[in-house]
């Protein structure tokens, strides 16, 4: 397992953790405005889904989020009613990429869906990230459609 910097921390977000997650989230995509009550009520879903959701961060010596992440354990019936693990939403501050804190967060959220019992865990990405998720021990499987409505 790689090693975070010293003075960083990984855990679950917390409902105080508004701001600084929605902040890193927007190196990923469009986040949009998320007031008060918007983010209280999914994070109380979230919280209240455990067994399926799991959203980490990463904090850096000052406390600041710096990195973001989540797994989302699917429940099947194939594979003998089989679990499968979505990893998405994968964001690192712009300023802290390079620092291994991407690795880490799927290090951590790869052996958080093992433990639950997953056969396998997935994920989409654009080909510019296709290197990055490589090195996190991924294999290209497929290939990624959307409807977007
Ligand atoms: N292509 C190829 N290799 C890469 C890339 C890339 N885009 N990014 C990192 N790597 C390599 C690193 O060089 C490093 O290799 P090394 O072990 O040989 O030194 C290894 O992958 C681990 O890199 P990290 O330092 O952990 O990467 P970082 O912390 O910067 O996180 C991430 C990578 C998540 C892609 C980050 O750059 C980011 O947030 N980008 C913008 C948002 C984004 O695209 N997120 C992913 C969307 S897909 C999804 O969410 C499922």
């Amino acid at each position: 397992v790689s090693a975070l910097p010293a003075g960083y921390a990984i855990r679950p977000i917390e409902k105080s953790d508004r701001q600084g997650v929605l902040d890193v989230l927007a190196v990923l995509t469009t986040v949009g405005d998320i007031p008060q009550e918007s983010w209280d009520d999914r994070f109380d879903y979230i919280s209240s889904h455990a067994d399926t959701y799991t959203i980490l961060c990463i904090t850096d010596e000052t406390g600041k989020v710096c990195a973001t992440g989540s797994l989302i354990v699917e429940r099947k019936f194939i594979r003998n009613c089989g679990l499968v693990g979505h990893i998405e939403d994968i964001a690192v501050a712009k300023e802290q990429q390079g620092k291994k804190l991407g690795l880490r967060m799927i290090q951590a959220l790869d052996s958080i869906a093992e433990t639950a019992g997953c056969y396998k865990s997935i994920l989409d990405c654009s080909e510019s990230n296709q290197g990055f998720y490589e090195k996190c021990g991924f294999k290209l499987a497929g290939v990624e459609m959307a409807h977007y409505y």
